[in-house]
């Protein structure tokens, strides 16, 4: 995340509730961007204005009244330099306040004064939240706009990963707006008996990463994952698989309603002709062979099913290499026939599984070769969507 938020502008709006001191690990958490922030009037008593300068690095506007450069109001300044306020707590107090446009705390005053947009993180108790007021006023403010995050479970404040990611998503464009993205992700495990399987290295990363950031430019993800330990990206659908021909199944039935394929999962291109139901023993024997047959390859089905429709999804392979990467790249693309292949050497630096980084050669089905830098797996997301959306638009 810290390079998406790398010198943004975000304003933090403080209200008055116990969960001030989530608005410290909320800060510390915005590493990277330049943070303000605003208070509203009580909110002092929960978190110190001294602890909020610290960790914003700024002073902390709490008067609406205070005077600051060029004779504008110091919440108009701060308003005006925002590229994003967010509420957090969002008090049903403040939530009044907001529908209602007053301006009388340097939190509400800000708001008046800001053209940015408003991600709002609800925090009151249930009698609060359950109030029809509050959800009056709630709409009143999403109707005009603004994004919410959370609450959980009647009114608690959203977990601070899931703030940050809002925070992400309301300063990234919107330009994939209602596209409809599958995303394939992490490896398969192909079953030899109970207890033991056929894998690979893929850490589900880079899937993961697109996942994430598709939805943050507003496109509606299924995310079609293998056996991996990453937490669901926030607003994407996730199915969980376990082999080859689960993934299969799942991606079969859903193509069709994609605008786009991005199969960045490691399928096992073999499985275990058998599958013992008892967990195998290793007898006397000094070895043992395992009679291997062919997974689908569902790549290459893709395009074999849209060749016959005449009409598909704009489909994205991937290729993890140990060499002689263009010339592996463009066998692959012309015998998977997508239409961009991302392809990386999995044994430079920084690029192979597990790392946050990745270096990849991005290949169209025009013969066009781009060697990215190193960069992260977030950022090479981006890079492949804006090729995604080219490609879509046609
Ligand atoms: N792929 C797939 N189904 C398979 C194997 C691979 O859809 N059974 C997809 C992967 O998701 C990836 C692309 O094909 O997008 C390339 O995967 P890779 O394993 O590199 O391709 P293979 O055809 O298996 O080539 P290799 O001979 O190098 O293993």
């Amino acid at each position: 995340m810290r390079a998406l938020l790398a010198g943004r502008r975000i304003v933090v709006g403080v209200g008055a509730s116990l969960d001030g001191w989530r608005v410290a690990e909320l800060i510390d958490h915005l590493a990277g961007a330049e943070v303000r922030v605003v208070v509203a009037r009580g909110a002092d008593r929960f978190v110190t204005l001294a602890t909020l300068e610290a960790l914003s690095r700024n002073t902390v506007a709490n008067d609406p009244l205070a005077v600051g450069q060029a004779g504008l109001s110091e919440t108009s300044s701060i308003g005006a330099w925002a590229e994003l306020l967010v509420v957090m707590p969002a008090t049903a107090d403040t939530l009044a306040r907001l529908a209602l446009g007053l301006a009388d705390d340097a939190l509400t005053a800000t708001a008046l004064a800001t053209r940015a947009p408003l991600l709002l993180a609800p925090s009151m108790d249930a009698a609060a939240w359950g109030h029809p007021r509050t959800q009056e006023n709630l709409a009143r403010l999403v109707a005009r706009g603004a994004r919410t995050v959370g609450p959980v479970a009647a009114g608690g404040l959203a977990p601070t990963s899931s703030i940050v990611a809002a925070c992400v998503a309301a300063l990234s464009p919107q330009d994939l707006a209602g596209m409809a993205i599958l995303v394939t992700a992490g490896p398969t495990h192909e079953a030899i008996d109970p207890v033991r399987f056929l894998g690979n290295r893929s850490s589900g990363k880079m899937g993961f990463a697109i996942a994430r950031r598709a939805a943050a430019r507003g496109a509606r993800v299924t995310l079609i994952a293998g056996p991996v330990a990453l937490a669901t990206p926030d607003a994407v659908e996730r199915i969980d698989v376990e082999s080859a021909r689960e993934m299969h199944h799942a991606v079969m039935a859903r193509e069709a309603a994609a605008a786009c394929v991005i199969k960045a999962a490691a399928v096992a291109d073999f499985r275990p002709s058998e599958v013992s139901p008892i967990k195998l023993k290793k007898g006397a024997e000094e070895g043992m062979a395992l009679l291997l047959t062919r997974n689908p390859d569902l790549l290459a089905e893709l395009a074999e099913r849209r060749r016959s429709r005449g009409a598909g999804p704009v489909l994205v392979g991937f290729a993890a290499e140990t060499g002689d990467l263009l010339r592996h790249a463009r066998e692959k693309l012309a015998r998977k026939g997508c239409d961009l292949l991302v392809a990386n050497d999995v044994t430079l630096e920084g690029a192979g599984f597990g790392f946050d980084t990745n270096r990849a050669l991005l290949l169209g089905a025009d013969g066009v070769a781009e060697s990215l830098p190193l960069m992260s797996k977030l950022q090479l997301a981006d890079t492949i969507l804006d090729r995604v959306l080219h490609l879509v638009r046609g």
